[in-house]
């Protein structure tokens, strides 16, 4: 049976609903030697920032169980060049681009806004109001549903494109459902779930934090149960509100589990370093999934769970 895996996050159409996720395919152009990027969901870049930064000091990954810990500091070339090369690569090679955006401050994320709205090639707008790797924990504006609702409408505020605006979670809350329903009264169009969870790995020999950064954004198998919770939870508070899902996906039958939560496309992280092919393998195997359950289409299934 041939399985219509097309989807849609509010007004923006996917051909597929495999996404790449943002920071695990900086914009897509590394990828691109592994398979054709037109044929996946969109690429969502790494956060773009105003200016160039450097990221925090080395080391900045450890392996753990099932995971990964990174600490990169939203290291970047700032969004001129951003713009100039890997938009400009992206849209000359037909990406359906997701770009995201990170701020110290929500008059740079207003910024952001103000000076992508009218680039031409964005498919939709990524707030990542979650980034774990900054200086003060207490800056996470995800963490904190005024000021997860202050970014959104800042961004709104400026974004006068008609392509859609997603507000990236955090799960280190108590409660992700008051920060979803505080972006979605900020007027979001859909979320993205779920950032990295906030670890720390010792080095024993020198009795010291690992990373240079110390903390990290945990990211891989080791998430995906506190991720599907997280999406199952947001989609019963607001089943009208479009989900990205993410969070530790390696297979078609991980895809799928986030479908059935109540995503409505999902993003394919820390499997992309140890296999470059994932985001097209996980929409093949994800069709399988569909069609040997009886399934005609991604939309069929999307939800499902909560039944
Ligand atoms: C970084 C940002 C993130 O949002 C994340 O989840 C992990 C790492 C970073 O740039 O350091």
């Amino acid at each position: 049976m041939s399985v219509d895996l097309s989807t849609s996050l509010g007004s923006l159409q996917l051909s597929s609903p495999t996404l790449t996720a943002s920071g695990c395919a900086a914009s897509g152009r590394e990828l691109s030697q592994f398979g054709d990027l037109s044929t996946i969901g969109a690429v969502v870049t790494k956060s773009v920032m105003q200016n160039a930064r450097s990221g925090r000091a080395t080391p900045r990954m450890a392996e753990t169980p099932s995971g990964m810990l990174n600490s990169i500091g939203l290291q970047g070339q700032g969004v001129e060049t951003f713009i100039e090369k890997d938009l400009a690569w992206l849209n000359a090679n037909g990406v359906t681009t997701v770009v995201s955006i990170a701020g110290s401050t929500t008059a740079e994320f207003a910024a952001l806004a103000a000076r992508l709205c009218d680039v031409p090639g964005i498919a939709a707008l990524e707030v990542n109001i979650s980034c774990p790797n900054v200086e003060s924990r207490g800056q996470v504006f995800a963490c904190d549903p005024y000021a997860a609702a202050d970014v959104i409408r800042a961004v709104l505020g400026e974004w006068s494109s008609s392509a859609p605006v997603l507000a990236k979670l955090s799960p280190d809350v108590t409660d992700i459902v008051s920060i979803a329903h505080s972006v979605h009264e900020a007027g979001v169009d859909g979320v993205s779930m779920i950032n990295t969870l906030l670890g720390m790995v010792i080095d024993v020999d020198r009795m010291k934090p690992l990373l240079g950064g110390r903390t990290g954004g945990l990211s891989g198998p080791a998430i995906r149960p506190v991720a599907v919770r997280a999406v199952y939870q947001v989609h019963a508070a607001l089943p009208e509100l479009p989900i990205l899902g993410m969070g530790g996906i390696r297979t078609g039958h991980d895809a799928l589990e986030f479908l059935a939560a109540g995503a409505s496309a999902v993003s394919i992280g820390t499997v992309v370093f140890g296999d470059p092919r994932a985001p097209w393998r996980v929409a093949e195997e994800l069709s399988n999934e569909l069609s040997s359950r009886g399934y005609a289409s991604v939309r069929d299934v999307i939800g499902l769970a909560h039944r």
